[in-house]
């Protein structure tokens, strides 16, 4: 996977998936900015990256948010000049509650982060790659895009909207040289998974952990690298005609139809 001379673009790349999909990014030669709302968090991962010979800046933006959304293209642009490579990553879990008690302003933030971050992302990335005529794009979905998760009903929904903006982009831009995917994790040890089991075990989260990982056909989470691994390929030429998939990273888990799921209902 050759990405030297391309420009790469991370959302929620100061940490967990974003933050290892930067770092090998930049490992395979690509210049990366490094986009966050955290923004010592986006500082910490462009510096880890210039500390090992690479190129890249951060810049601290909220992706909900038009204007810097906006910004981070043409800081993408004002740096590099073009962006090859479209990682839009950034999410958050929200609170594990039933639909029947599910918090009205929880809900929104979930659906505002994770799908209108992601159609902004789109919606001003694309023309940048129209110009161009090519560029690669991988949004994060989750499993949860694919199967439902009692107690999860925001982060479901919004996951399952991710892969419905990837299929329809996808097929509006395919003929002009541009390909999205998506990528489905199953649990991956990052800060959003140890959230979910404080949540679900407040008293004893590494009992929920046990559990969890446990269930899964692998025995254990999924590392942010694993994932980094597969959006690499995705976002490399050697996905050449791979468009408006999307990818199952979970160590099995939606094979075995929600055996995870189950293990975490108490
Ligand atoms: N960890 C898992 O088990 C798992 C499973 C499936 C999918 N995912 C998805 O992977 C993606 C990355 O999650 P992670 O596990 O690395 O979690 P994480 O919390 O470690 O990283 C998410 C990053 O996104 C940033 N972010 C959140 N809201 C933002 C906003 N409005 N604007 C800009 N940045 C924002 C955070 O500051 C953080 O750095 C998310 O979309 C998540 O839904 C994670």
């Amino acid at each position: 996977m050759d990405f030297n001379g391309k420009v790469a673009l991370i959302t929620g790349g100061g940490n967990g998936i974003g933050r290892a999909t930067a770092l090998a990014l930049a490992s395979h030669g690509a210049k990366v900015i490094v986009v966050d709302r955290d923004a010592a968090g986006a500082e910490g991962t462009a510096g880890a990256i210039r500390q090992q010979g690479g190129d890249a800046r951060s810049v601290a933006a909220d992706v909900t948010r038009s204007a810097e959304v906006q910004a981070y293209v043409k800081a993408a642009l004002d740096a590099y000049g073009r962006i090859d490579c479209f990682f839009n990553n950034a999410g958050i879990e929200g609170k594990v509650q039933p639909t029947a008690d599910y918090d009205e302003a929880m809900f929104d933030a979930v659906i505002s982060v994770n799908v209108k971050g992601v159609f902004l992302g789109l919606r001003h990335v694309l023309p940048v790659m129209l110009k161009q005529k090519s560029g690669t794009i991988v949004n994060t979905a989750s499993v949860a895009g694919l199967v439902g998760t009692p107690g999860m009903p925001a982060y479901v929904a919004s996951k399952h909207a991710v892969i419905g903006l990837t299929k329809t982009a996808s097929g509006e831009v395919a003929r002009q040289g541009i390909r999205i995917n998506a990528v489905c994790p199953g649990p991956v040890d990052t800060r959003m998974i140890h959230s979910l089991e404080a949540q679900l075990d407040p008293n004893d989260p590494a009992n929920a952990s046990q559990r969890y990982q446990a269930a899964l056909p692998t025995g254990r989470y999924t590392t942010p690298e694993e994932i980094a691994n597969v959006v690499l390929f995705l976002l490399s030429d050697l996905s050449g005609n791979v468009t408006g998939a999307q990818w199952v990273v979970d160590g099995g888990r939606t094979a075995t139809g929600g055996a995870a799921t189950q293990a975490m209902q108490r």
